[in-house]
Parts: C-alpha cells; structure tokens; sequence
C-alpha cells in the first residue's frame, strides 16, 4: 500500500488479494488505520480465502514526484525488507509487489537482505530470538524467463555478499583477529578461484609496511595485509579496492572513551566490503579486472604500542608523525595506497570507517564520497544511487593540506578538527601514486563510519549492528564501469 493524497492506495501486485477479498483489502487496511506511510506494517487474516493465513500490508509511501505512479525501486527494496524482517520466524513467505517497471532485482534484494539476523552466540536466549524466514516467493508473470533468472541470481550473489559482510562486522572482535580475517578471505578465494596473497606480520616488517606494523604492533594479534585478484580475460579497466580493516579499534594508547569504544568492532567494514564485493563481481564474472587490499591490525594499548609522536615509514619511504594513535585507519591506509598504486590501476576506490566527522557531516546513513577526480566521485555517488545506498559527493579543499604539516615528518596524521573528514580525505590523497603520464591515479574515498553500524533501530532492508555498506554500489560500479 502506499499514500495518496486523500489516503491510502494498493500498491500494483496486491490486486490478486484484494479480489480474493472480495475488494475489502483497502477499507480493512484503513479500519486498521492504515496511512500507506513508508515501513507501517498492518497483518489482515484471510480465514482461508487465500493459501495465506496472514497477509501483511506493508506501507511504501509516497510514489515519488518524478514518476508519478510508478514506485522507485528502492521503495520497494525498502518494502520488501520490512515485511521479511516483520515476519521472521515463518517459514515461508510469498510476496506480491509491483514487478512492472522495476523487474524483480528490487523486492529480491529486499527480501533477502531482510532476512538476516546474527545468531552465533546465542545460546540459552536462542527460543527468543525468531529465526529469518526460511522460503521467499516471488509472484512474476514468467518464472522461467532468462530475465527473471539472471536478475534473481543477481540479487542472490549481492545479497550473499551484504549478509557476509554483515557478519564479519557483527563477529566479537576476540574472534575476528587480522589472521582470522585473512584466512576467511583465503578460503573465499579457494572456493571462488581467485588468486589471494597475504602478507604476515613478518614480511610487512621486511617489506617496509610502516603504517600497518606500526598501528599493530600494540596487540598480540599481529598485522596482515591481504591482496585479492579477480581478473577477467576480455577487462578493459583494472580497479583496485582498498578497505580499512582494523578489527577492533580501542584508539591505542590515544584510548577511546568507555561509551564509544564497543562499536570499534566495525571498524574492519571496509575491508570486508571490499573483499566480499570483489567475490560478487568474480561470481557475476564482470567484464573488469579488480585487485582488492585489505591491511588488517587490531589497534590496542600496551607496552610495545606506538606512541603519540612516533615517526612512522610508510611503504614507498614517505614519512607520518603520529600525533594521535587513534587515527590510525589513514596510517594502514597510506602503506595500502601506496602498495596499490605501484600496480598502475586505471582507478582505485577505498572504503573506510574513517573518521567521527563523517556522522556530525553527514548523520548516520549517508558516506561521505571524495576524491581526486570528479567524475570518478561522480560515478560512485551514482552508482550508490542506483543500488539503493546514501552517498554523497564531498569536497577536498586544498587549504586544508596545511593543517597536516609535521615539525618532523613529511606529514602528520591529525590536522584541523572543522572538517574532520575531510582533512582525512586529504591525508590519504598524499599517498595516491601517479600514472605515467604524471597524472595522479584517479581515486575516491568513502567514509562510511556511520553506515556501516547500525546503532539505532533497524529499518528497512537494513538490521541493527552490521549493515553491509558499499558493498552493492561497488558491485554496481563495477557493472557501470564494464559496460562503459
Ligand atoms: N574508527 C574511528 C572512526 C569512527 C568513529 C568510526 C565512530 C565509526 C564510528 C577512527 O579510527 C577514529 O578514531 N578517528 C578519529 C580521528 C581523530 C583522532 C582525528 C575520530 O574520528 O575521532
Ligand atoms: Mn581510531
Ligand atoms: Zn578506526
């Protein structure tokens, strides 16, 4: 159902229903007080008048001014979320929403990222929790057309991708070390077949990975850096993904507050993000070659962790003085961008839980998108679009380049605090390399502190606690790209 201007109205795919109904479903629906307002959820029982005991009404609200009538997919990914959500501890829900414009790639992908809960460590409080439904139907004119096949298999290796990242952010930080991380990915690459490299704690020291030794070396759980290879035989662009994996962020000896630190366990989001889309696209065997890097540490205080002040060498010789160990994503970051660069991609994309400015910017569900290139920028806030994630394009002012200038150093890693994220923005486009035309590489950066832990309510397709954020708009990047 949706709202009209003088109440509520069906949506296109409840007419079945509501005939079965004898044309009662609005006027129920409205005795029930029903607004059609996007995520209101009414349950009618149909005492046998169809194969469903219960029908829930789920509100989508307004069709969008530019359409008129029909309805924006991601309000009918946002429908389908909340209704499978609503439902969980069913076995089998079938769903009928309009297909017309839209195809199923929508209610497909709501339905299964609405289908999600995280349930590891739940033992004796297990009864109390309903599991996710178990059968999704679509209701579609033609189940065998090639379209509806290829758009539901889209949807399933998406979704797939969302729910994995979902959980490696959800995972206790004590069960989630950078090796542990690493070996994950190295068992996504045996079962995927793509070619995986990881670099240990050892060979980052030997190889010059100042940043990332330097953040890890605080924790017992050393430091790795993972490069994941999908490379496809007629690629025309090379994209490299960088994510910021640190798996649990107590802000070192620059120590977080108590109230702050527990979501520190999604600061390895990006990382994941990276990696499993890399395995959506390779699974979806997209016509582009991508190259993910995923530098992982456990940011901890203790006798051997770096100080306030200390110099770091990231790879490739440039120099940081660390100013405040809790801005330690850029530092792993830089030993990535630099790494990344040497292989001359055509464009690299990092995704990062950067920093707390992104939330006071921009809330907590919108990243931040920035770069050196606005094209590039552009297209991944496109991309966003499309996928049905907030994103939004950001500045980076060049004045604000000076604020990071060191006594001692070649830059430091803390500049002015007005535009924190932005200022982080611009440490990193310090360590993008250059083409060799001298251009520098074309790069974007993502923010998503705020979007990738859900720390209110779910809503929507999207659960508390791990969300699964850039994961679809790279994938749709990387389709946008291949058919550029
Ligand atoms: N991981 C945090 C950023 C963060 C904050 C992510 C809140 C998700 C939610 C990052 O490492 C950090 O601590 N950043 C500092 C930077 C500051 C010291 C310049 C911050 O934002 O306070
Ligand atoms: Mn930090
Ligand atoms: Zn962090």
């Amino acid at each position: 159902m949706r709202t009209t201007d003088g109440g509520i109205a069906l949506a296109p795919g409840a007419e079945p229903i509501d005939a079965a109904l004898d044309g009662r479903l609005s006027a129920t629906l409205v005795q029930l007080g029903a607004t059609g307002k996007a995520g209101e959820q009414h349950r009618v029982t149909t005492f046998g008048a169809t194969t469903a005991p219960v029908v829930l009404a789920v509100g989508v609200g307004d069709a969008p001014r530019t359409r008129r009538s029909s309805l924006d997919p991601e309000q009918v990914r946002r429908a389908a979320g909340v209704a499978l959500r609503e439902l969980a501890g069913a076995d089998h829900v079938a769903i009928a929403l309009p297909l017309s414009n839209q195809g199923i790639r929508p209610i497909a992908e709501g339905a299964l990222l609405g289908a999600y809960a995280y349930h590891r460590f739940r033992n004796a409080s297990k009864p109390d929790h309903r599991p996710p439904v178990n059968a999704i139907s679509i209701v579609v004119d033609d189940a065998r057309s090639a379209d509806a096949k290829r758009a539901l298999a889209r949807a399933q290796v998406v979704a797939d991708a969302v729910c994995a990242v979902r959980d490696l952010v959800n995972t206790p930080p004590s069960d989630l070390h950078p090796k542990e991380f690493a070996d994950f990915a190295a068992k996504l690459a045996e079962d995927n077949n793509l070619d995986i490299e990881i670099l240990d704690e050892r060979q980052l020291k030997k190889q010059g990975y100042g940043g990332i030794v330097g953040v890890g070396q605080g924790s017992i759980n050393p430091p790795r850096l993972v490069r994941l290879e999908y490379r496809h035989p007629r690629a025309k662009k090379t994209i490299a993904l960088v994510g910021k994996g640190i798996t649990f962020d107590s802000g070192g000896l620059s120590l977080k507050p108590t109230a702050s630190m527990d979501w520190m366990k999604s600061d390895m989001g990006g990382a994941a993000a990276i990696i499993l889309a890399t395995v959506a696209i390779a699974q979806l065997k997209l016509r582009v070659n991508v190259t993910a890097w995923a530098p992982l540490a456990e940011n901890m205080p203790s006798g051997s962790a770096q100080r306030p002040s200390d110099v770091l060498h990231i790879y490739g010789g440039k120099t940081v003085e660390v100013l405040n160990t809790d801005a330690e994503g850029r530092l792993v970051l830089a030993d990535a961008l630099v790494r990344a660069s040497e292989e001359q991609p055509d464009l690299i994309i990092d995704a990062a839980t950067l920093t707390g400015a992104q939330l006071v910017a921009l809330g907590t569900h919108t990243s931040g998108v920035m770069g050196n290139d606005d094209k590039l920028r552009n297209a991944v806030v496109d991309a966003a679009k499309k996928a049905g994630e907030q994103m939004w394009p950001m500045p980076l002012p060049p004045e604000l380049r000076k604020s990071l200038d060191s006594q001692v150093a070649d830059i430091a890693n803390i500049g002015d605090t007005y535009g924190g994220m932005l200022v982080a923005g611009t440490f990193l486009q310090d360590f993008v390399g250059k083409q060799e035309s001298g251009q520098p590489i074309p790069w974007a950066h993502l923010d998503i502190a705020g979007p990738a832990f859900n720390q209110g309510d779910a809503y929507g397709y999207t659960p508390k606690g791990g969300t699964g954020a850039a994961v679809a708009t790279f994938v749709q990047l990387a389709e946008d790209l291949a058919s550029a």
